[in-house]
């Protein structure tokens, strides 16, 4: 959930003399960001990379703007803009983000396991639709609705470059796998059906065959967690805004869970912060298959002294209700 990123002062430091992209081509640096957060005392480390990068060996460039956020230069918005997008294999494409997923491991030694990720299909897709950050996905459903199999090219597509991709990093060491479907949650479940869930099963099912858990998540998906626990992934993602043991109950006991303290409580009083944590640790109690972490990621005001804490108060806390 941006362990690394611009609440760390070292991070910063890092990115006024480089970009976020040049971080991510050079593997020495994207090692560098990725230890940075262990020393709060995270359990795993996450690869230092970004959802979008498969778009620019695709054929759509796209910088992060200042203050922006991503803009891709030239949106993808019919079937024309689809047919020209590039399949490629990740030794290929992305090859520098390989490199450092075995910098990573080699420097890691075993002591912490290191997941690998992409995004989704959908999630990716809206990027390249909207041609940026959306808050209503707007032209990526329009498209979805009105040339439905330009559409389901689109996100077949995108979903075989992510699986090579996945695959890759898994075979470069990547020792857990995280699928962000960030905004999928903005679907009805027929549309979750219908136009993505075919192409998310199959990357799933192939990155789950190589036998490393997946960790399958999205955000405001309160009504697509069973759907998206059928789709695949070894770990379901719940996010801030869902009844933690509810959705865990209805996704089935016998699957792990991920979740859910809502981010912006590391910006509130530690004590309350604490508290709520103890409350779904609590709640967990002894039953194995659950992953403390936020709902969702970490926004940059976020002091890291209270990340520290939370994450010292999390250890004493399962340690404590292990031990009753
Ligand atoms: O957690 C980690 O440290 C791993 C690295 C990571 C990044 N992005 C680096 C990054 C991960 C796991 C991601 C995933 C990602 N990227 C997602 C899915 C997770 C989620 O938040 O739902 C999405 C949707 C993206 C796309 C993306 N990347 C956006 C929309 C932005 C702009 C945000 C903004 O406010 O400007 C980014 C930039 C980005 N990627 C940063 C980091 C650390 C921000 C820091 C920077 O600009 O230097």
């Amino acid at each position: 959930m941006r362990q690394a990123g611009r609440y760390m002062p070292e991070y910063r430091e890092l990115r006024k003399k480089w970009t976020l992209l040049e971080i991510c081509k050079r593997p020495e640096l994207a090692l560098e960001v990725t230890l940075q957060p262990l020393k709060l005392g995270m359990d795993a480390a996450i690869l230092f990379a970004d959802i979008l990068l498969v778009l620019e060996p695709m054929g759509a460039s796209f910088e992060f703007a200042k203050g922006e956020g991503p803009v891709v230069h030239e949106p993808v918005r019919d079937r024309a803009g689809i047919e020209k997008l590039r399949v490629f294999d990740a030794e290929e494409g992305l090859p520098h983000v390989l490199e450092a997923v075995r910098l990573i491991r080699k420097e890691l030694d075993g002591k912490t396991p290191l997941i690998g990720f992409a995004g989704s299909p959908f999630t990716v897709a809206s990027y390249l639709i909207e041609g940026g950050k959306s808050s209503d996905y707007r032209l990526t459903k329009n498209m979805m609705w009105s040339d439905p199999e330009a559409f389901s090219m689109l996100m077949a597509k995108i979903g075989e470059v992510v699986r090579r991709y996945l695959l890759a990093q898994v075979k470069a060491g990547a020792q857990a796998i995280q699928l962000f479907d960030s905004w999928v949650g903005s679907l009805t479940q027929d549309d979750y059906k219908e136009h993505v869930m075919p192409h998310v099963s199959k990357i799933l099912k192939d990155v789950e065959a190589t036998g490393v858990p997946v960790i399958h998540f999205g955000t405001n998906t309160q009504h697509l967690l069973e759907l998206q626990r059928d789709a695949g992934g070894t770990v379901i993602g719940i996010d801030h805004r869902t009844p933690f043991m509810e959705a865990w109950r209805n996704i089935g006991e016998n699957y792990a869970v991920q979740g859910n303290l809502d981010p912006l409580l590391l910006c509130a009083p530690p004590e309350v912060a604490k508290k709520r944590a103890t409350q779904i640790l609590e709640a967990v109690g002894k039953r194995p298959g659950h992953i403390f972490n936020l709902g969702h990621g970490i926004i940059p005001e976020t002091p890291v002294d209270n990340v520290k804490a939370m994450i010292d108060h999390v250890h004493a806390e399962s340690a404590r209700i292990r031990a009753q």
